[in-house]
């Protein structure tokens, strides 16, 4: 069983569905209502522990209800939560607008926004649950100072580590070398990379920068060619919120349990793809019986 650590956000979603979107001003009539559990962290912490991983959570939920509502469907689904901070902000949250074409959020950190260097730090068990682990994860929804420590601590305990840069920021490429994969999207990668092209970029950080190209895959570079791995073909999408968090979360799974990268994304495409026929951004991530029903998987399911 991979050991995985996340680091990162938990936040209830408030998704609200629309076939318009309101000018300024404007007051429009919603379809429906729901929330439903989120955060890019506790996404990517559930997507892993479904298919089997022992997931730790390190992260920061506020005292309010929401915050006890978040920690217990992390304790459901199997996640260790010790390292989970209650702050005296309101929990994380993020207001989703699904249209037809396209979807936008809203994401206010609140507690997440805590989850300070020192707060990494202070927790005692940090040090030894990240040694512990096969592989540890972070995201753009935590602090930038907190990423930045976690690299440097993850170098020094010699854990390779997994930068989600969702969303998009800006980050010192010295620190690009430290990470062991760095999984951005086109709108990330041209904020990482500004005016540089993709091809030459990858060339650069062979079995590293994996670019996840949404419906058409992912693509990276592995040190003689630069390889795409296209996505499995999906008939019915009802809701696509997460799926970059699912690829990530069956990624570190996949390669933790020992898959090679080309099959660990091809791992994960399988399980975006899943994950985006239900709606929520948890709720379809699979189980690995569920993933060993797939046409595909018998392709991806292969040891080093
Ligand atoms: O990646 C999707 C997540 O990002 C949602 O669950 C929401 O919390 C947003 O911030
Ligand atoms: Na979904």
């Amino acid at each position: 069983m991979p050991k995985i650590t996340v680091v990162g956000s938990i936040s209830t979603d408030f998704v609200v569905e629309t076939d318009k979107r309101p000018s300024m001003g404007e007051t429009v009539e919603g379809k429906s209502f729901t929330t439903s559990f989120g955060g890019k962290g506790a996404n990517q912490a559930v997507a892993s522990a479904r298919l089997g991983g022992e997931v730790h959570m390190l992260g920061a939920v506020g005292t309010d209800i929401f915050g006890e509502e978040l920690l217990n469907n992390l304790r459901e689904n199997h996640i260790f939560v010790n390292g989970v901070e209650r702050v005296t902000h309101p929990s994380g949250s993020a207001f989703i607008t699904l249209f037809a074409q396209d979807n936008s959020i809203i994401y206010v950190p609140g507690a997440n926004g805590e989850y300070t260097p020192e707060k990494l730090n202070d927790f005692v068990a940090t040090h030894s649950i990240i040694q512990n682990s096969d592989l540890v994860m972070v995201q753009n929804e935590t602090p930038e100072e907190t990423v930045q420590e976690l690299i440097q601590l993850c170098e020094e305990l010699k854990v390779p580590l997994l930068l989600n840069p969702a969303p998009a920021r800006s980050l010192n490429q010295e620190l690009i070398e430290k990470v062991a994969f760095i999984t951005p999207n086109e709108t990330e990668f041209d904020v990482l990379f500004p005016g540089e092209e993709m091809e030459t970029v990858l060339r650069t950080f062979p079995n590293k920068l994996i670019i996840t190209l949404g419906s058409k895959g992912a693509v990276y570079y592995d040190g003689e060619e630069i390889q795409e791995v296209p996505s499995t073909k999906v008939s019915n999408v009802v809701d696509t919120t997460g799926a970059g968090d699912v690829f990530n979360g069956a990624f570190a799974f996949a390669y933790s349990s020992g898959l090679k990268i080309k099959d660990s994304i091809q791992f994960a495409n399988i399980a975006a793809g899943l994950s985006i026929q239900k709606v929520g951004a948890q709720t379809g991530a699979p189980t690995l019986e569920q993933m060993k029903e797939h046409e595909d998987f018998e392709k991806a399911w292969h040891f080093k």
